[in-house]
Order: structure tokens, then C-alpha cells, then sequence
């Protein structure tokens, strides 16, 4: 079997067309849909991803204010937080993780307004997930959700197993998966047998940060596998898949770049336009 490609890269500029075409109405219409991104440190890796968000954002239209602090205190960082989430001209807040060890990144995302989170991590936000009775998902879990019902693959009875267990990316996918009715297993560092849940799957999702960990004996003949790692080396960004032996036993898997990438992206512009029409009738 040879794997059908997830193309992430090109749902993602079907949305984004889209959206750009909505924020297009807005501004004919006076309203300007607006993101701030606050960044702190200087982890270069997060200063790559903000500068994309900025890209991303102005290219659909859509404003941006960047806040950047070499160093800032979690007092003074809250303050800003409750600046941002008073001020009308913003409608999302995206704080770039991780933060510093000085600052409990509990307590800032706490502190963002849930109608203007548009990263999905304030604790109400993520409550609602798991209740089934949320309208806003982290940018990840989101994306990568939106290419199986793309591509018509079932969630609804099929066996997954997620190879992550983070805030941003593990955890709330597993609740989304479940609640599709999806039977969902989620494999750390501290699962037993991690192989034999692996291979059960019929769909695999995998972000470890690892470049190959997943070779072709570890899935099943004709299973689904989403690549969720992001890895850079000499030969630019690398997932965690050993994509030459692991497509040829898949049915579909997405590539690395211009899988999950792309989507996570979208999804942020799509999230910043839902915040922004709850937060405005007249984008209703
Ligand atoms: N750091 C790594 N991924 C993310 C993300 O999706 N959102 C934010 N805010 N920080 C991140």
C-alpha cells in the first residue's frame, strides 16, 4: 500500500482565502478584526513563530500589535494581560509559550479573557472542550481534526492513539476525539507496551520532537498517520515519522513540511475571527 497524502498546505490556503474574504466585509464595513501577540525571552524558535503569525495575519488583513519583552515580571505581564483584555481595538491575545521559569504560564493564560483566548488555553475554555459544549479549540488539535474530516476519515468508532500528552496538543485533542466518538489512547514516557498500542491504531498522531521515531514496523498495514513534530536540522524542518517506510504501509499520512504546519496556522486566523464575532454583533 502506498499512502495517500493529508495535504495540509493546500486546506490551509482554502481556508485562508476564505477568511481573507470575510475580513475583507469587515473592513467594508468599518470593523477591523485585531490580534496582539505578547512574547517573552529570547527563545529563538518562538520568535520564528510570532514572526508568522504577524505574516499570516496581515496577509488575510487582519491587524496585529506584537508585545515583546527581553524580560518582563509575571506581575507586570498580568498587568498588560488585563490591559489587552480592556482594550477594544484587540480581539485575541496570543501569548507565545513556553515563557520564562520565573513566570507560571498557568496564572497568564488564567488571566486572558476567554472570549478573546484565541489560543483555546484558558482554563474555562478548555473545561468547555472536554463538556463538549465549546466553539473554540487549540490551533493544533483544531487542525489537525479538520484534515481527517476533510480527507472522510472516520473518527466516529475508529481506534487512536496520540503520542503526546501536552496542554497544546495531547490532551485537548484527546477530549475532541473522544467526544467525535473516537476511542482514544494517549502514550507518554510512562505507558506500558507503547508499541502494541501504537500498532493497534487506526490512526496514529504523533508529536515527540523526534526526527524517525516512528518507523513502518511500528504501524498497522493501511492506518492513518498525522506527523505533528517539528524538528529543524541541515535539511530544514523534519518530523517524527520515517516518512519513506511508514507511508508505504499507511493508507494516508501527512507530510512534513505542509502537514500540520500549515493548519495550525489557519487555524489561528480562523479562531482570531470567531473571537471577534462573539465579541461584535455586528459580525453576526
Ligand atoms: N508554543 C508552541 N505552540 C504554541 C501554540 O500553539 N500557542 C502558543 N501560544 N505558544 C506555543
Amino acid at each position: 500500500m502506498s499512502a495517500m497524502i493529508l495535504d495540509g498546505k493546500a486546506l490551509a490556503q482554502k481556508i485562508t482565502d476564505e477568511l481573507s474574504h470575510i475580513v475583507a466585509d469587515y473592513k467594508e464595513r468599518g470593523f477591523s478584526p485585531k490580534l496582539a501577540t505578547v512574547l517573552v525571552g529570547e527563545d529563538p524558535a518562538s520568535r520564528v513563530y510570532v514572526n508568522l503569525k504577524k505574516k499570516d495575519s496581515e496577509k488575510i488583513g487582519i491587524d496585529y500589535e506584537e508585545f515583546y519583552y527581553k524580560d518582563i515580571s509575571e506581575e507586570d505581564l498580568l498587568l498588560l494581560i488585563d490591559d489587552l483584555n480592556e482594550r477594544n481595538d484587540i480581539h485575541g491575545i496570543l501569548v507565545q509559550l513556553p515563557l520564562p521559569r520565573h513566570i507560571d504560564s498557568n496564572k497568564i493564560l488564567e488571566r486572558i479573557d476567554p472570549l478573546k483566548d484565541v489560543d483555546g488555553f484558558n482554563p474555562l475554555n478548555v473545561g468547555r472542550i472536554l463538556l463538549n459544549i465549546s466553539d473554540l479549540f487549540p490551533c493544533t488539535p483544531k487542525g489537525i481534526v479538520k484534515i481527517l474530516d476533510e480527507y472522510k476519515i472516520p473518527i466516529e468508532g475508529s481506534d487512536i492513539t496520540i503520542i503526546n500528552r501536552s496542554n497544546i496538543i495531547g490532551k485537548p485533542l484527546a477530549a475532541m476525539l473522544i467526544n467525535r466518538g473516537g476511542t482514544v489512547t494517549v502514550v507518554h514516557s510512562k505507558t506500558k507496551n507503547p508499541k502494541e498500542k501504537i500498532k493497534n491504531a487506526d490512526i496514529v498522531i504523533i508529536g515527540v520532537g523526534k526526527i524517525n521515531f516512528l518507523t513502518g514496523d511500528m504501524v498497522k498495514e493501511g492506518a492513518v498517520v498525522v506527523d505533528v513534530g517539528i524538528t529543524r536540522d541541515l535539511n530544514g524542518i523534519r518530523g517524527d515519522v520515517k516518512y519513506d517506510e511508514v507511508s508505504k504501509k499507511t493508507s494516508y499520512i501527512t507530510p512534513v513540511p505542509g502537514g500540520v504546519g500549515p493548519m495550525t496556522r489557519a487555524m489561528l486566523l480562523e479562531n482570531l475571527i470567531i473571537c471577534f464575532s462573539k465579541q461584535n454583533d455586528c459580525a453576526k
